[in-house]
């Protein structure tokens, strides 16, 4: 008998969820909400749960997290084990993908959490040293596993957790930074378009770089021209890749580790052509449209301004002002590389502040494309939360 015709009782260890949660579940979206859950699973917080109907029919298996509001996050819809093996193969499918689409960077996202099918799990590869970050209560306790894993399928010189992203807090889980494998110094170089950016897993931001923004980073490349300004510039990732193309380039963040560490990938690259400026965008950008500075290539790739869905009217009054000012900055003809990597500001949103943007600054604009986040942090079509990085390429043509 097929899993679809059974019909029992639910057993105790089984999850029960709701006719809500059952046909979110098989609409293909990988989250169960609490309040989808009718029956609790006789089951530790972090463990393998088989999911259920009212009817006791199967759903799939999850991991099951007391703690989050979150309650289950899918693995199978097949009824299977799911032990190393399971595992095992799901990692190699992620990394089968990578060797496809990855081929300009010794950086990578090898993981993509729920994108790749492995919710709550994110695994960063720079080189032969890896960054592993466990998101939920399920993948955190198959951390031990992973280590092992990746040590057997790629013979790492390091593995670093960065165990310290605040949505670990929604799960009950500690804020950890540590050395799980290996003793190498965890900072060293990696090359991003034949760029050199010199990257530290344990205490840079994210794990160590924006490595979702790699593909719009050589998309930006193709369209350098005249004068460069890199805003939210980071360790100089944009400019750096707009140096070439460009007369001179401005590269501007508020950190001043981050602006230091911009000077000295410049450096590295022996890139003279890209001055560093740590200042705050927007009053610099106000600064140079009242000073009557023009500029050919900007890029803005802001902080997530919107980090709930409360924040999302402020959110894009912030960028509506960047992208307005941006957009009277450029000369005719000039582009804007213009990002945003708040889930909360979806794309029909982020292009209609791009239209207000663009009225109110008076100027007539093309779309040149319409890019989103490196196919190495795939989006899930089922799971809308899985395509968060907008990336829209804009001309003046006036
Ligand atoms: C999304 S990251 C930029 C990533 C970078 N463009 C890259 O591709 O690697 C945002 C950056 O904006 C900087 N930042 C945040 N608020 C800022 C502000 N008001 N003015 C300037 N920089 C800011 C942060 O320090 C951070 O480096």
């Amino acid at each position: 008998m097929s899993n679809h015709q059974r019909t029992n009782s639910p057993a105790p260890s089984d999850a029960v969820v709701s006719a809500k949660g059952a046909a979110r579940a098989r609409s293909g979206h990988p989250w169960i909400y609490r309040s989808d859950v009718t029956q609790k699973p006789k089951a530790e917080s972090g463990a393998i749960v088989r999911v259920v109907d009212h009817r006791g029919r199967f759903i799939a298996r999850a991991h099951y997290g007391k703690e989050s509001e979150i309650t289950l996050r899918l693995i199978s819809k097949n009824d299977v084990e799911i032990d190393r093996e399971f595992w095992l193969t799901r990692l190699r499918a992620a990394a089968e993908w990578r060797k496809r689409v990855v081929s300009d960077t010794d950086a990578y996202r090898l993981v993509h959490a729920e994108g790749d099918l492995l919710p709550g799990l994110i695994i960063d590869r720079y080189g032969d040293c890896f960054v592993l970050q466990t998101l939920t209560r399920g993948m955190d306790a198959l951390k031990a596993m992973w280590v092992e894993l990746l040590v057997a399928e790629f013979q790492p010189r390091l593995i670093v957790e960065r165990n310290d992203a605040k949505v670990r807090q929604l799960e009950g889980l500690p804020m950890i930074n540590s050395l799980l494998h290996g003793e190498a110094p965890h900072e060293f170089p990696i090359t991003e378009n034949g760029i050199r950016f010199q990257v530290d897993l344990l205490e840079g931001q994210k794990t160590g770089a924006f490595l979702d923004q790699r593909e719009n980073r050589a998309a930006a490349m193709r369209y350098a021209r005249g004068r460069g300004l890199d805003c939210f510039s980071f360790h100089g990732s944009f400019a750096l890749h707009l140096a070439g193309g460009c007369e001179r380039v401005a590269a501007i963040d508020i950190s001043a580790p981050a602006i230091e560490r911009a000077r000295r990938n410049a450096e590295l690259n022996e890139i003279a052509n890209v001055e560093f400026i740590e200042a705050n965008v927007f009053d610099l950008l106000r600064d140079y449209d009242d000073a009557g500075e023009r500029f050919d290539t900007i890029a803005l790739d802001p902080p997530a301004f919107a980090k709930n869905r409360g924040a999302v009217e402020a959110a894009l009054r912030g960028y509506k002002e960047i992208n307005l000012r941006a957009l009277r900055l450029l000369n005719p003809g000039g582009v804007l590389i213009t990002c945003s990597c708040s889930y909360h500001v979806n794309e029909e949103l982020f292009l209609g502040m791009l239209a207000e943007a663009a009225r109110d600054a008076n100027r007539a604009v093309q779309i040149v494309e319409k890019r989103t986040q490196s196919r190495d942090h795939p989006i899930l079509l089922t799971a809308p939360e899985t395509y968060y990085l907008k990336c829209v390429v804009l001309r003046t043509m006036d």
